[in-house]
């Protein structure tokens, strides 16, 4: 491929739309294998046991849409304006009502206002905030991206990660969290996933959709390191990385 595809890859992914939490964009060009317990199925059969429940960090509200099963009062929180929106016009039609708050405490619910609380990939987890929304005997269902994620590709642009970094999300941390908070695991499961990038434009399109991966990615701040990247997959193939993903599932004592 010549040095222009580059710059055609470049300016298409550069321009992509990110908001929304879909990553339909990405077919063809990035596979990502997902975990065996299928997450949205176990959400539906919690959301359809529960009376009030709240899903934390929404995101575009696609997850949740999809699971269906709301129960008599079902909320979302959701603090990025786009996805907001986006959530707003999703679930409502839906019976859910979508709350604008920051990812930080407090939930702006009552204690003990539900039976159920669920996120999918929260970019944090304030477990005493969980806690005291949670009614006694209430569940956390969550499913959390885990220890040492895409690293791959995250050491490729930042050079080598302490252990420190490395050992972050660990679900041994967050159990010991999660029981501070006063909650009792009872489900933690961990999966390791491989990725797979086909073509440069897919890599920018992940990295500027998930902000957290390389935290000060541009494209202009990374173009040497693209340039390298794009010749690597053109000459080895598809760059190859590892998500993992942790359920998990926790009691508030009755
Ligand atoms: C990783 S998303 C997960 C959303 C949803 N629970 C799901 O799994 O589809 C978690 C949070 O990050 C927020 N977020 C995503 N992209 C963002 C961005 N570019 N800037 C700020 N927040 C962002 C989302 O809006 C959401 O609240």
């Amino acid at each position: 491929m010549s040095a222009s595809s580059f710059e055609e890859l470049v300016a298409e992914a550069s321009a992509a739309p990110v908001d929304g939490w879909d990553f339909s964009w990405l077919d063809g060009r990035a596979t990502e294998q997902r975990p065996s317990w299928g997450y949205q199925r176990l959400l539906g059969d919690r959301l359809g046991a529960a009376s009030a429940a709240l899903d934390v960090q929404t995101g575009g509200g696609e997850v949740l849409a999809g699971a269906g099963n709301f129960p008599a009062a079902m909320a979302a929180t959701e603090s990025w304006p786009p996805n907001i929106a986006k959530a707003t016009e999703l679930l409502h039609p839906l019976g859910a009502v979508v709350v604008a708050a920051r990812d930080e405490p407090p939930l702006p619910f009552a204690d003990a206002a539900f039976d159920l609380v669920t996120s999918r990939h929260p970019a944090t987890v304030w477990w005493a905030e969980i806690a005291r929304v949670l009614r006694p005997g209430g569940t956390y269902f969550a499913q959390h991206v885990g220890p040492e994620t895409v690293f791959e590709l995250v050491e490729f642009f930042l050079g080598p990660l302490s252990e420190d970094i490395r050992r972050k999300r660990h679900p041994d941390v967050e159990r010991a969290e999660a029981e501070a908070a006063g909650l009792d695991v009872v489900d933690r499961r961990l999966e390791r996933l491989r990725m797979e990038f086909f073509d440069v434009g897919a890599v920018i399109y992940f990295l500027r959709k998930v902000i957290w991966t390389v935290p000060d990615f541009t494209v202009d701040r990374y173009r040497d390191r693209l340039r390298e990247l794009h010749e690597r997959i053109q000459r080895e193939g598809p760059f190859i990385a590892h998500s993992t993903r942790v359920l998990i599932e926790a009691r508030k004592p009755a």
